[in-house]
């Protein structure tokens, strides 16, 4: 058995900034109600026109990892893309990054598990590091939320949240065994699928329904639970870390680095506050992007390694919670 390491990261965000602010001249809301409740200051929304979609933003933010890894687009064996806001219905995005990124034929595979599909993306790449099939592999989380978001007043409890990006990072085989992916632990309970979902577009539903609706369906918006969720989310999100650090015979004080899925700084808060981590263990970046689900641990873990807060040998460990329900965490020897 082989070990995988990540060698290149790399994260791309559209360039308009979208405030609080502005936010509420499009629907009832407020900055102070957005911060109190998520921490969340501004997100990036893909201007209506741009070229950016959830495959392009992928594509980006690849390239750049790709370079980081000192890699060329020939040398990546494989494709795996997270995201639940796909260009098209089918195919999934992961083909359109060997089209965009000239690759060879390489396979390529779409994982849809929302905010932990970055968990569930890596922990899948792992394993085919691990068995020795393949050697370097892209893996991707990327979002494109904000075209399908109902902006107005009816959807202010979800919109103010979501924001648009991407990040990726290529997993490579390691001889090393101390270093690198250490474990992942992936968990679902989809009882509770009805708590956050988008119900369309859905083979559920058959064109004279959709004809009728005459454009007044709101399932083709998110709905959320909203506080079913977050006491879901707090209680998943201590289980993911223990797990993690307990399957390695590692403790909280061993932990350098957390990186939680950006869904609610208070839910970040809230773990930090549980476990005694200082402001240093714990990287958030909601603030700024608002929830990339996703997208928003790898942007995270790109952004924290770009400003030099992950050092060699420190313990990373990622975690995750969302729609499904899904949750995981991924350990990491760097
Ligand atoms: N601005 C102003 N008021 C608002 C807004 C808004 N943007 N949104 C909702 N409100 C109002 C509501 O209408 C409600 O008013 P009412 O009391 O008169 O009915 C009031 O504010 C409180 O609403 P709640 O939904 O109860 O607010 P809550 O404190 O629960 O916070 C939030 C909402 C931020 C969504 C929180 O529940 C949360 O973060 N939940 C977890 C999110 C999460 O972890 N998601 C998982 C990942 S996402 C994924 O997987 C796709």
């Amino acid at each position: 058995m082989y070990n995988s390491k990540i060698t290149g990261l790399g994260h791309y965000v559209p360039d308009n900034i979208v405030t609080n602010t502005e936010l509420s001249k499009m629907m009832d809301t407020n900055d102070e109600w957005i911060i109190e409740r998520t921490g969340i200051q501004e997100r990036r929304w893909v201007k209506e026109g741009s070229e950016d979609t959830t495959a392009v933003m992928g594509a980006k933010a690849a390239r750049i990892a790709i370079k980081r890894a000192g890699l060329t687009k020939d040398d990546i064996d494989f494709i795996v893309f997270a995201t639940l806001s796909p260009d098209y219905f089918f195919p999934g995005c992961g083909v359109q990054i060997q089209d965009m990124l000239d690759m060879p034929t390489i396979g390529a595979l779409d994982v849809r598990n929302q905010c932990s599909g970055f968990i569930y993306a890596l922990s899948t790449a792992d394993q085919f590091i691990k068995t020795g099939m393949y050697k370097n592999i892209l893996v991707i989380g990327a979002e494109l939320h904000s075209s399908g978001l109902d902006k107005t007043t009816r959807g202010r409890g979800i919109s103010v949240l979501f924001g648009d990006g991407a990040g990726a990072c290529v997993l490579s085989r390691s001889e090393d065994n101390s270093k690198g992916i250490l474990s992942s632990h992936l968990h679902s309970e989809g009882k509770y699928a009805d708590k956050l979902i988008v119900e369309s577009p859905s083979s559920k539903k058959w064109v004279p329904e959709i004809i009728d609706s005459e454009g007044e369906d709101i399932s083709y918006f998110p709905y959320m639970d909203g506080t079913f969720v977050f006491k879901h989310a707090v209680v998943r999100f201590s289980e993911a870390i223990m797990e993690g650090l307990s399957a390695n015979n590692l403790t909280v004080a061993d932990l350098d680095l957390f990186i939680p899925h950006q869904a609610n700084l208070r839910i970040s808060q809230f773990v930090q506050r549980k476990f005694k981590l200082n402001d240093d263990q714990v990287y958030n970046n909601i603030m700024s992007y608002g929830n990339t689900t996703a997208a928003s641990i790898i942007i995270a873990l790109s952004e924290a390694w770009e400003k030099g807060k992950i050092k060699d040998n420190d313990l990373v460990v990622l975690a995750a919670f969302g729609s499904g329900f899904t949750w995981g965490s991924v350990v990491i020897r760097w």
